[in-house]
């Protein structure tokens, strides 16, 4: 499973990319907004920024909500960056706008996935990605997890090359059960990713291992 950063946090993306495991990033608005970015001018600019960090797909979402509008958005966005994946919701008005964008050779990001039939509908209309939203259906006492896995399973079998992305990822257990279910990508936030390398016994172990190098120096 590759792993994105799901962040417009500079910073993050800097510190994430020198990790060397990342393959992606993923924004949306809201975390442009919380990275300071207030408009479309600047998110342009800071999405060609974290493109100079990461060597690899960058998600950037559209504010539009008509298909016109996505479209128009997605075709702009398209010429940002070398390698785009346009974010669009899953409406009935983002599946013909994935539809538009993706016969134009335009990569797409269905984004706010929460069904299997939104998947199928975001799949059959050319979408390069799919991401099911795990922590905000975790949230309302459904299992996301499981959605992932509906979703992968179905597309595996049915031979869609439409890619499943574990979005709205909260902990490092949404990590292997994302991988468990045959996520092909999960975007973490920064803080999960350095969570994942966390275990007190490889902390105690390092401690104890440089404790007896000492000791065994000291004789
Ligand atoms: C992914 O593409 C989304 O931007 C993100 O994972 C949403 O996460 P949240 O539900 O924690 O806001």
């Amino acid at each position: 499973m590759q792993l994105f950063l799901d962040t417009a946090d500079i910073g993050e993306i800097r510190d994430g990319a020198r990790l060397g495991v990342i393959s992606g990033v993923t924004t949306n608005p809201s975390l442009a907004s919380a990275a300071g970015i207030g408009d479309r001018e600047a998110y342009q600019s800071a999405v060609r920024e974290i493109a100079e960090l990461v060597n690899g797909p960058i998600s950037v979402e559209v504010v539009s909500t008509d298909t016109q509008g996505m479209v128009d958005e997605g075709r702009d966005i398209a010429n940002w960056i070398p390698d785009p994946w346009v974010k669009i919701p899953s409406t009935i008005e983002g599946i013909e706008a994935i539809a538009a964008l993706a016969g134009e050779g335009i990569k797409v990001n269905q984004t706010l996935c929460f069904s299997v039939n939104q998947a199928i509908l975001g799949s059959q209309a050319g979408a390069t990605v799919v991401s099911p939203f795990i922590g905000r259906l975790d949230d309302i006492g459904q299992d996301g997890i499981g959605l992932i896995r509906d979703i992968a399973e179905l597309f595996r079998s049915a031979q869609v090359s439409t890619r499943v992305m574990a979005a709205s990822v909260r902990h490092p257990l949404h990590c292997v059960k994302a991988a468990q279910a045959g996520a092909h990508i999960a975007t973490v936030p920064y803080k999960t990713l350095l969570q994942m390398a966390q275990h007190p016994l490889t902390d105690s172990g390092l401690a104890r291992f440089l404790a007896d190098w000492q000791k065994a120096s000291k004789t």
